[in-house]
């Protein structure tokens, strides 16, 4: 079997909860394969609002397994905060529905304290303080305790040394900040127990006879190696990443859904080529709900870069697009897409209409997208809730 990958192709915030939300209605397992805290899907079911953050979007449905894979971060704070969230808003999480790799990296108090004084310094990057970019540099240094390591005997030592190692940065925070991070050793170990998965291939197997979906968090356009760099996430965001990151059989990997919202949005430090400052950019944010689910600040907002989404659907090998937020374009005179470089111009539209009677003014933009990525449109989203999905091409079945 082939399982599906959906992953974000502009600066994150496209809608891909919606769209993972949407396919594992139909999924034994939901499985985030990067990012941790930093990321933040908005999920509507039966009226209710839901954000998650290193969860998989799987936990809303109770037939749904989800696993957060080996290349993912974890906070125990965020996490605790996470499942009481879920669980208070009528869903349940626990060991029956909930996996973590033992090799993702734990996220502890130094990690914040040494990303706040890098943020502090002159060359911030408008993170989102999750201490995401100081579990992977402890990480990438062999520093990094991992969830497996709270449960053997030399797991504390480690931590020690990384405390050890890295408070002399933190000046007169030191002392308090490294007592905080040793306290939390214990906790994070009584808290990831029931969910620890040690084994090595575990998706091997299973990915023989149940159906996954892969997904990734942040954007191919924040990806650490292939984004924006400096102003980009620590984590590889690319749909090939998901083998490595999980890890997962790259035989068994088919599908690969791009999310993009019908304009742009980005957050945080880094160019914006397309950015629309002043009232119309206010205008825009307003109506489209652009405030990150997970820090609450102003998104940029932007229209459409055509060279960028080309340059993103090549990067993640992408099959098809799916365009989220193309109602919030409804209503607008007016509405630009940059490709090769120059600006076009598309007369607006004041609701997308249906796949058989799409109309023809955002037909017309459809086809422009199309043509200038070299692949199809496949669905537009049309409104938060899971339905609120126009299917402009038919995929069978997610698996192949
Ligand atoms: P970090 O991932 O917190 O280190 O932040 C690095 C950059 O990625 C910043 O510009 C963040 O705003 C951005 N970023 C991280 N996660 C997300 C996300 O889920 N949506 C949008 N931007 C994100």
């Amino acid at each position: 079997m082939k399982h599906p990958i959906v992953v974000g192709m502009q600066y994150g915030d496209e809608g891909k909860g919606k769209i993972t939300d949407y396919i594992a209605e139909q999924a034994d397992w939901v499985i985030r394969f990067n990012g941790g805290s930093n990321a933040g899907h908005t999920l509507y079911f039966d009226g209710k609002k839901v954000v998650t953050h290193c969860i998989p979007s799987g936990i809303l449905y109770s037939h749904c397994k989800n696993y957060i894979g080996a290349a993912c971060v974890i906070n125990p704070k965020t996490f605790t905060q996470e499942v009481e969230d879920i669980k208070s808003s009528g869903f349940s999480v626990s060991e029956k529905n909930l996996k973590i790799d033992f090799r993702a990296h734990v996220t502890f108090p130094i990690h914040l304290a040494l990303e706040e004084l890098r943020e502090n310094s002159e060359k911030t990057l408008g993170t989102t303080k999750k201490g995401i970019g100081t579990t992977y540099l402890t990480k990438v240094d062999r520093t990094g305790v991992r969830v497996g390591d709270l449960y053997n005997e030399s797991g504390k030592d480690r931590l020690q040394y990384l405390v050890d190692f890295y408070a002399p940065l933190l000046g007169s925070e030191a002392s308090r900040v490294c007592e905080e991070t040793l306290m939390e050793y214990e906790t994070a170990k009584e808290l990831f127990k029931p969910f620890a998965c040690m084994d090595h291939t575990f998706f091997y197997d299973v990915a023989k006879k149940e159906k996954c979906l892969l997904e990734g968090a942040q954007a191919v356009l924040l990806d650490v190696d292939h984004g924006s760099y400096p102003f980009v996430t620590s984590s590889s965001t690319l749909a090939g990443s998901a083998a490595a990151g999980v890890p997962f059989p790259l035989r068994n990997l088919g599908l690969r859904l791009g999310v993009a919202k019908a304009y742009m949005t980005r957050v945080g430090e880094g160019p914006f080529e397309t950015e629309i400052t002043g009232d119309y950019g206010d205008h825009l944010r307003g109506k489209g709900g652009e405030f990150g689910a997970t820090t609450g600040r102003p998104r940029k907002v932007g229209w459409m870069n055509l060279d960028e989404l080309s340059r993103a659907v090549r990067l993640s090998d992408s099959d098809h697009i799916v365009l989220t937020k193309a109602d919030v374009l409804c209503g607008e005179k007016e509405v630009k897409a940059l490709s090769n470089g120059e600006w076009h111009n598309f007369a607006g539209w004041d609701e997308v209409g249906t796949a058989e009677n799409l109309n023809s003014n955002f037909k017309k933009y459809i086809d422009f997208i199309e043509e200038k990525i070299g692949i199809s449109v496949a669905a537009v989203g049309t409104g938060p809730a899971r339905n609120e999905l126009v299917w402009l091409k038919k995929i069978e079945s997610f698996w192949e």
